[in-house]
């Protein structure tokens, strides 16, 4: 396959991809989630953090998932009727430069030495305190990994679509609650996580009615002269 023939697939895969609310009854294959699921996986993350984990809700548990927020999750309506898997995209709360899930990260990734770890948490440190602003305040802390990610769930959608498989991102719920509801079920627990977002997958019912809306190119794009 030549370097133009990629380039096509993936622009193919780009212009498929809508946010489609409304599945059919056909399941994806567990092969094709996990194959999904391992963009999700291998995404980058700030500083190696990872301050994530996804949660897999196969058609078996969207039951489950459903009677637990579909009073409060009013952007996953349809979804949740007719979705064959859902994720939920957890992110990691008080990941301080101090904290041990940062350690891990650097472990990971080979700094395992007291003078390497202290360097690097010293650059975390002045990252969080004086660069982000973010070190003493949960909220600001937890929108750090949440934001992250975002860009697993962006790499979950292009994924899917580009194995025929159509997606929805959903952030229409009220987050208090829903985490509160998955708490109660023990899916999550809530002193050191929360979902940040969520996402269907599925089989497209119909093709959009309307053609998709974008801004002119030249208006989001800037090149400097
Ligand atoms: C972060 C994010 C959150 C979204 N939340 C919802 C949602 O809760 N429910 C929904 O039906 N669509 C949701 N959408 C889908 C958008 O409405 C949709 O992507 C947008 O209108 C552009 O249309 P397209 O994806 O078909 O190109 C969300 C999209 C993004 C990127």
């Amino acid at each position: 396959m030549t370097q133009e023939d990629v380039k096509n697939q993936i622009r193919a895969a780009f212009d498929h991809r809508v946010a489609v609310r409304v599945y059919n009854e056909q399941v994806i294959p567990k092969e094709d989630m996990e194959f999904i699921l391992d963009t999700a996986w291998l995404s980058p993350s700030s500083v190696g953090l990872e301050g994530w984990r996804f949660i897999v809700v196969d058609k078996k548990h969207i039951p489950e998932l459903s009677a637990a927020i579909k009073d409060l999750a009013w952007g996953a309506q349809p979804q949740l009727d007719t979705a064959s898997h859902f994720v939920l995209l957890v992110a990691e709360k008080n990941a301080r430069f101090d904290g041990e899930s940062m350690r891990q990260s650097l472990v990971r990734r080979g700094i395992t030495d007291a003078e390497g770890l202290e360097s690097r948490i010293k650059l975390y440190q002045a990252f969080q305190e004086r660069d982000m602003q973010m070190a003493d305040n949960p909220r600001a802390l937890w929108d750090w990994t949440a934001k992250q990610t975002y860009i697993a769930m962006g790499n979950m959608m292009t994924a899917a679509s580009m194995i025929g498989i159509d997606s929805c991102p959903i952030e229409g719920f009220n987050h208090e609650v829903l985490n509160q509801r998955l708490a109660e079920l023990g899916w999550i627990d809530l002193e050191k996580e929360a979902v940040a977002t969520m996402v269907s997958f599925g089989y497209r019912r119909k093709d959009p009615k309307h053609p998709r809306a974008r801004k002119p190119r030249q208006e989001v794009i800037t090149w400097l002269d």
